[in-house]
């Protein structure tokens, strides 16, 4: 069954993600090419290996990028570390101020404090670039790919644990404002305040996108093999509890030829699994994907697949 409701104008945008190596940039480049037939589309990798460069032969990077040879095409690739760099060098003196205001810790305290990792901000300030290029609105759908599996939920936990953070840092702020109201009678925002509240609109707003069952869809990606079920089964369960839905499931590297004895073999394995496949997610829109006979790169390869995907 080909993949569904992707052209839905409603739908913003599509992510994917599975196990490594299971085809995730390949299939999201490919709905990417599909969708640009219709859409003005951004394809986004927020994998740090950024393996669209490879997928399409071309060095990408980190700027908006026009694919000269398809039509209403551009792609990025995002990097969480640069934002998260770019984030602290900008909101240092905030941070800083916060706990520094907050809570009468003494200089080294605040030193070990400003080193430590803040949870979730990496992934949401890489994020926040999505969500700021969509606020934009240049294109009318975004793909998304992701790294490998942990990633992904990382990715998609991240506001939440930044989140968090920001709950705590506000109580803290709580009590200042009560320090300052009781001693000077009144107490004026300062940019700490501001800080906390721009940061608590991002998350709201990533948040917003992601559980926006109209607006975005997850799908799933895996191969008809042991371990790539098992990891498919435990990564599903984990999107289920974050509340997100998914509704299909690519399966790739499925062998179809019979024209040797290796091939036969392969087909005969894949055959078990396929059935596991289909009974372990019947609850999913299977769409088979065939292992080609040589890696899948540049726009042409990449057709191959759209074909596959999307019938
Ligand atoms: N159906 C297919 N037939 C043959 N080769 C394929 C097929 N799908 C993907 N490939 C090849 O398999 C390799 C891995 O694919 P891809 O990069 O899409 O996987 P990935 O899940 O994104 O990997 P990673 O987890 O490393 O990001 C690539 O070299 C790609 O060209
Ligand atoms: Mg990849």
């Amino acid at each position: 069954m080909p993949l569904r409701n992707l052209l839905d104008p409603a739908l913003k945008i599509v992510l994917f993600g599975g196990k490594g190596g299971v085809g995730k940039t390949t299939s999201a480049s490919a709905t990417a090419l599909y969708l640009a037939r219709r859409y003005k589309t951004l394809l986004i990798s927020t994998d740090p290996a950024h393996s669209l460069s490879d997928s399409f032969e071309r060095s990408i990077g980190g700027r908006i990028t026009e694919v000269q040879e398809v039509k209403r095409l551009s792609v990025l690739e995002i990097d969480a570390d640069k934002a998260f760099a770019k984030f602290r060098l900008e909101h240092e003196p905030e941070i800083r101020k916060l706990f520094d205001t907050s809570t009468g810790l003494d200089e080294e305290d605040i030193e070990s404090f400003m080193s430590m990792p803040i949870p979730g901000v990496d992934e949401v300030m890489g994020f926040k670039t999505i969500v700021d290029i969509i606020d934009e609105a240049k294109f009318e759908k975004y793909v998304v790919d992701t790294a490998p599996t942990g990633h992904a939920l990382r990715l998609i936990t991240s506001p939440r644990l930044f989140d968090d953070w920001i709950k705590v840092m506000a109580r803290l702020r709580w009590k200042y404002r009560y320090m300052v109201t009781r001693f000077a009678g009144e107490y004026r925002p300062d940019e700490a305040d501001d800080f906390l509240f721009a940061m608590k609109k991002t998350v709201k707003k990533v948040q917003k996108l992601l559980q926006d069952k109209t607006q975005s869809e997850f799908i799933a990606v895996t191969i008809p093999e042991a371990m790539a079920i098992e990891e498919t089964k435990r990564f599903l369960m984990q999107l289920k509890k974050l509340n997100v839905a998914v509704k299909q499931l690519v399966v790739n590297n499925v062998m179809e030829s019979e024209g040797c004895d290796f091939c036969r073999q392969r087909k005969h394995s894949q055959s078990i699994y396929l059935t596991v496949l289909h009974k372990e997610f019947s609850n999913l829109e299977l769409t088979m994907v065939p292992l080609q006979p040589t890696e899948v790169k540049g726009i042409r390869g990449l057709q191959v697949i759209m074909d596959h995907l999307f019938g």
